[in-house]
C-alpha cells in the first residue's frame, strides 16, 4: 500500500544512475544560464536520457558541444535564437525552462515578473504547439505566476492538459531536508519533509511534523527552521552578492524532479514529488502538494494531511500572496 509518507527514493543522491533505461527526449529552454548548464549536465549523466536539446537565445551551441563529449549515451543538439525555438521543441517528453533572469539582492522573486512572464510565456506557447503532450517543468520565477502563465498559454492553444504542467518545488524540499538533516545528525538523503504552497517567501511551507524519520523541535527552533527554508532562497542571493541567485542547487533538485517524472512515464510506482500546480486541496488555483507521478503526469494529488496549529498559521498566511501571484499571472497571461 502506498503512503504518502513514504518518499520513495528518486534523487540523484538516492540513486539517478539507477533511472530505467527508457530513451526520453528533454529539451532545456535557457540552457546557456546559470541553472541551465548545471541542469542540461546533469541530464547528459541520466542514463534514461537519449536525446538531449538545449535552447537559447546565446551559446548554445558551445554548450551543446562540450556537452557532447561526455561519454554517455544522450545526443545533444544546441538551438539558437527564436527562429530556433520551435525546432528545438520537436519530439521533446519533457520540457524543463530555466530560462530568464535571476535576482540580486534586495529583489523579490516577484520582482523578476516584468522580464520572465513574457519569457515563459514564449516558450510555453511553441511548447502547448510543438509537442503538446509533453510534461512541462517550470523553474523561471516567480515560478508562483509563471505556471499560471504558462497553464493560459496552453489553454489558449487548446491543449493545455493540468496534469503535466508543473512548477518546480523540488529545491524547498531539498533545502529542508538538507537543514533538517544538519540539524539532526541524520544523512539528509534518508530524510523526506514536504514542502507545500508555493515558491517564494511566506508562501513555502515546510510541513516538518509529516517529516520522515519525525523530527520534533522545541517552538523557537521549529520558527526559526521554517524561516531559514522560506528564505534559503534570499540567503543564497546575498552570498552571491549580485552574481545571482542559486544555479547549483536549483539544478540538482529540478534534475531529481526530471528523474522522477522519466520513473513515473516509465511506469515506476510510488513516485511521490512536490509540485506548484492546478489543485483544488486549498481556495488557491494553484499550490503545491506531495502528487504521486505516473506514466501521464499527476496521477493522485496527495493533498496536505494532517496540519498542525503552526502549519495551519503558515497555510492562512500564504493564501492571499498566493492568490494575488496567481491572478497577476492569469491576467498578464490573458493580455498576451
Ligand atoms: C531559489 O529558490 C532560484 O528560486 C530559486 O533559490
Amino acid at each position: 500500500m502506498f503512503s504518502r509518507f513514504q518518499q520513495p527514493a528518486t534523487t540523484l543522491a538516492r540513486g539517478l544512475a539507477t533511472s530505467s533505461p527508457n530513451n526520453v527526449a528533454v529539451a532545456v529552454m535557457g540552457a546557456s544560464g546559470g541553472i541551465g548548464q548545471p541542469l542540461s549536465m546533469l541530464l547528459k549523466l541520466n542514463p534514461a536520457v537519449t536525446k538531449l536539446n538545449l535552447y537559447d537565445i546565446v551559446h548554445t551551441l558551445g554548450v551543446a558541444s562540450d556537452l557532447s563529449h561526455c561519454e554517455t549515451k544522450a545526443t545533444v543538439t544546441g538551438f539558437v535564437g527564436e527562429d530556433q525555438l520551435e525546432a528545438s521543441l520537436v519530439g521533446a517528453e519533457i520540457v524543463v525552462i530555466p530560462a530568464g533572469v535571476p535576482r540580486k539582492p534586495g529583489m523579490t522573486r516577484d520582482d523578476l515578473f516584468n522580464t520572465n512572464a513574457s519569457i515563459v510565456a514564449k516558450l510555453s506557447a511553441a511548447a502547448a504547439k510543438v509537442c503538446p503532450d509533453a510534461m512541462i517543468a517550470i523553474i523561471s520565477n516567480p515560478v508562483n505566476s509563471t505556471v499560471p502563465i504558462a497553464s493560459e498559454m496552453f489553454k489558449k492553444a487548446g491543449t493545455y492538459n493540468p496534469n503535466k504542467v508543473f512548477g518546480v518545488s523540488t529545491l524547498d524540499v531539498v533545502r529542508a531536508n538538507t537543514f533538517i538533516g544538519e540539524k539532526k545528525g541524520l544523512d539528509p538523503a534518508s530524510v523526506n519533509c514536504p514542502v507545500v504552497g508555493g515558491h517564494a517567501g511566506i508562501t513555502i511551507m515546510p510541513l516538518i511534523s509529516q517529516c520522515t524519520p519525525a523530527v520534533q523541535f522545541p517552538a523557537d527552533e521549529l520558527k526559526a527552521l521554517t524561516e531559514r527554508i522560506q528564505d534559503a532562497g534570499t540567503e543564497v542571493v546575498k552570498a552571491k552578492a549580485g552574481a545571482g541567485s542559486a544555479t547549483l542547487s536549483m539544478a540538482y533538485a529540478a534534475a531529481r524532479f526530471t528523474d522522477s517524472l522519466i520513473k513515473a512515464m516509465s511506469g515506476q510506482e510510488g513516485v511521490v514529488e512536490c509540485a506548484y500546480v492546478a489543485s483544488n486541496v486549498t481556495e488557491a488555483k494553484y499550490f503545491s502538494t506531495p502528487l504521486l507521478l505516473g506514466p501521464n503526469g499527476i496521477e493522485k494529488n496527495l493533498g496536505l494531511g494532517n496540519l498542525t496549529p503552526f502549519e495551519q498559521d503558515l497555510l492562512k498566511a500564504s493564501l492571499p500572496e498566493l492568490n494575488g501571484s496567481i491572478k497577476k499571472g492569469e491576467e498578464f497571461a490573458k493580455n498576451y
